[in-house]
């Protein structure tokens, strides 16, 4: 199995849509194995968006990130990456598909709700960063098999 760090923004947290977004992948079948609801520092912003860094976004994308609490989660299951990017839709939510969380949700790319690692390199790396490896919680459900036929 795969796992995704998954981040619900100040945005999401502000509009009141962390249920919202965590049911959304309950329901697609994904495991949540780690959550932490916190306030986000500076330090850390900038770690985890170091690839935008100098691109004319970045100075409002880490004033945003630290501008409330925001839900950040591990999240696993089969191919829990491509999964997830598809259960949030594009990152412009203009061009995001109806049925998608920013496709239904959203409307602004700076306000687009939502994070989710966009590959397995990338989700190893958030997952470290934002987790220590003891706060990962492994456990069957009774569903597993009837989500996945090999779990
Ligand atoms: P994340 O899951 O947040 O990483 O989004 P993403 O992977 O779909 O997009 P990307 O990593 O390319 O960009 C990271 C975040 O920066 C996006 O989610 C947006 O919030 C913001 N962003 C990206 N491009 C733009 C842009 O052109 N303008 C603005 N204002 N924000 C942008
Ligand atoms: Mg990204």
């Amino acid at each position: 199995v795969e796992r995704s760090f998954v981040m619900v923004k100040p945005d999401g947290v502000q509009r009141g849509l962390v249920g919202e977004i965590i049911s959304r992948l309950e329901r697609r079948g994904l495991k949540l194995v780690a959550a932490r609801f916190m306030a986000v520092s500076r330090e850390l912003a900038e770690k985890h968006y170091e690839v935008h860094r100098g691109k004319p976004f970045f100075e409002g994308l880490i004033r945003f990130i630290t501008s409330g609490p925001v839900m950040a989660m591990v999240w696993e299951g089969p191919n829990a990456i491509e999964v997830i990017r598809s259960t949030m839709g594009t990152t412009n939510p203009v061009q995001a598909g109806p049925g998608t969380i920013r496709g239904d949700l959203a409307v602004d790319i700076g306000r687009n709700l939502v994070h989710g690692s966009d590959g397995p390199d990338t989700a190893e790396k958030e997952i470290a960063l934002w987790f220590r490896p003891e706060d990962i919680v492994e456990y069957g459900r009774a569903a597993d098999p009837w989500v996945v036929e090999r779990p």
